[in-house]
Formats: C-alpha cells, sequence, structure tokens
C-alpha cells in the first residue's frame, strides 16, 4: 500500500495504462472546512466542487468507469444538520454539474439504496439516469447511501427471492453470478482504489469488486486533491504488478 504525501503535477507519460475502472473514497472535506474555521458543510461544497473537476478529467484521461463514494448507508448518524446540507448539496450538483457531464459524454448511475432519499431527490435522480443513458462515453457511478455490506445482503436477498420462485438453483451460485446481483452488475471490477485524507481503509465501499484492486492512499484531503494527484495515482498503479491471486 502506497502513501503520498507529496502533490505532484504534470503531463501522464504515454506509457502509463489507465486503469478502465477507478473508484474514489472522498474523504476529509470536515477537516479541510475545519482548518479554515469553516462549517463542515463548506467543506462538503469544496468537495462537491472537486468531485466535478476530478470526474470531468478521469473522463478526459480515457477512464471507462468512475466510481464515487458520496454517502454510505453509515453517513445517516452525522448531525442532522450536516446530513441536510449534503442533501441540499445532491440536489443542487444534481441539477448543474451532472448537466456538465452530459456535454462530456457521461452516464450517470446511482449505487445504493436511493429509496432512502426524499421523492424530490428521487426524481431528480431518475431524470438524471434516464437523461444520461443514450451516453456512450465514461460511465460515472455515484454510490449514494451505499454500503458493500448492504449491497451483499441485497445481492443475497435478490438470489434467494429467484430460488424461492424456482427460476434458480442454489447450486448455480458462483462469484460471477453473485456479481450480477450487485449494484454494479455487468460492469468491470475496480483497478485502482484512491484514498485521499490519510486514511487507510476501505469504509464498506466495493468490498466484493474491490479484491483485486490496487489501493492508493493520498496524506491530501478531498478538496485539496488536484488533477495532478490524480495523474499521480494512475503513475502508481502503473507500476504496480497485478497478479490477481497467481504469481
Ligand atoms: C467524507 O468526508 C465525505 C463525505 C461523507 C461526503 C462526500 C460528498 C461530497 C464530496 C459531495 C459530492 C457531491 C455529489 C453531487 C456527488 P468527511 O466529512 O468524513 O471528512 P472528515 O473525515 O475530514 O470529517
Amino acid at each position: 500500500m502506497f502513501f503520498r504525501k507529496k502533490k505532484a503535477s504534470g503531463e501522464l507519460p504515454a506509457a502509463v495504462t489507465i486503469p478502465a475502472h477507478v473508484g474514489i473514497i472522498m474523504d476529509g472535506n470536515g477537516r479541510w472546512a475545519k482548518q479554515r474555521r469553516l462549517p463542515r458543510s463548506a467543506g462538503h461544497r469544496a468537495g462537491a466542487q472537486n468531485f466535478r473537476t476530478i470526474t470531468r478529467y478521469a473522463s478526459r484521461v480515457g477512464v471507462k468507469y468512475l466510481t464515487v463514494y458520496a454517502f454510505s448507508t453509515e453517513n445517516w448518524s452525522r448531525p442532522a444538520e450536516e446530513v441536510n446540507a449534503l442533501m441540499g448539496l445532491f440536489k443542487d450538483y444534481l441539477e448543474e454539474a451532472l448537466r456538465d457531464f452530459m456535454d462530456e459524454n457521461i452516464r450517470v448511475r446511482f449505487i445504493g439504496d436511493v429509496s432512502a432519499f426524499s421523492p424530490e431527490l428521487r426524481a431528480l435522480i431518475h431524470e438524471v439516469e434516464e437523461a444520461s443513458a443514450p451516453k456512450t462515453g465514461m460511465v460515472l457511478n455515484l454510490a449514494m447511501n451505499y454500503g458493500g455490506r448492504d449491497e451483499l445482503v441485497r445481492g443475497a436477498k435478490l438470489f434467494a427471492g429467484e430460488v424461492k420462485a424456482g427460476k434458480r438453483e442454489p447450486e448455480e451460485l458462483t462469484p460471477e453470478l453473485l456479481s450480477q446481483y450487485l449494484y454494479t452488475a455487468g460492469q468491470p471490477d475496480p483497478d485502482l482504489i484512491i484514498r485521499p485524507s490519510g486514511e487507510q481503509r476501505l469504509s464498506n465501499f466495493l468490498l466484493w469488486q474491490g479484491a483485486y484492486a490496487e489501493l492508493v492512499y493520498f496524506d491530501i484531503l478531498w478538496p485539496d486533491f488536484k488533477t495532478g494527484d490524480f495523474d499521480e495515482a494512475i503513475r502508481i498503479y502503473s507500476q504496480r504488478q497485478r497478479r490477481f491471486g497467481g504469481v
């Protein structure tokens, strides 16, 4: 596992391998705000702005799938004021920024239990998914009310329901088949998972899909994470030897 302190800058050399699927845990908004004596909501606003910049950049460098962790199943336990501020941000960004992504040929999908959100936010989620469905460029998975364990339990229930209905046999279940019951069905597993802010853990993010992902950590808070840092993560990824359990 790598830990990067220095900010990187510069162009990506042609020799690097661009990972097909990148996951990002957008962490450190609260600490960013605290350092500036601002409310935590200001950190999330800066984080949301950066989400926009990095998403656009990932699409431009040729990433095919980008999954960002915007709100976990555990984040509801934060103070109501912070949760409300985040919901407001999601609404604003779904209305504005995601239209920009559509100009960039980005298809937006949501992973997580969106039924927990307000009817207004759910309508917006539906609208964005529908409107961007014909897009052929990068797929942006927004993980909202997402938790890896929750996703696995949901998938297991879906499979069990089909067994009960006589559509499947329990013996049919394989890792490949179970993947088809997850939110990311049909998508490749993440190759690279980036976590800024200095924490080195997955925090319930893409637990199943990330089995062989390369993990790259940065000691930079998410609002300060620049496109040069994204380049650096790709450079580090390119130098890793992936063996997938082999030799
Ligand atoms: C973790 O930082 C960040 C979150 C819980 C929210 C992330 C959300 C955004 C960046 C907004 C994205 C917007 C859209 C539309 C996808 P933290 O608050 O845990 O930071 P801390 O560890 O420093 O307190």
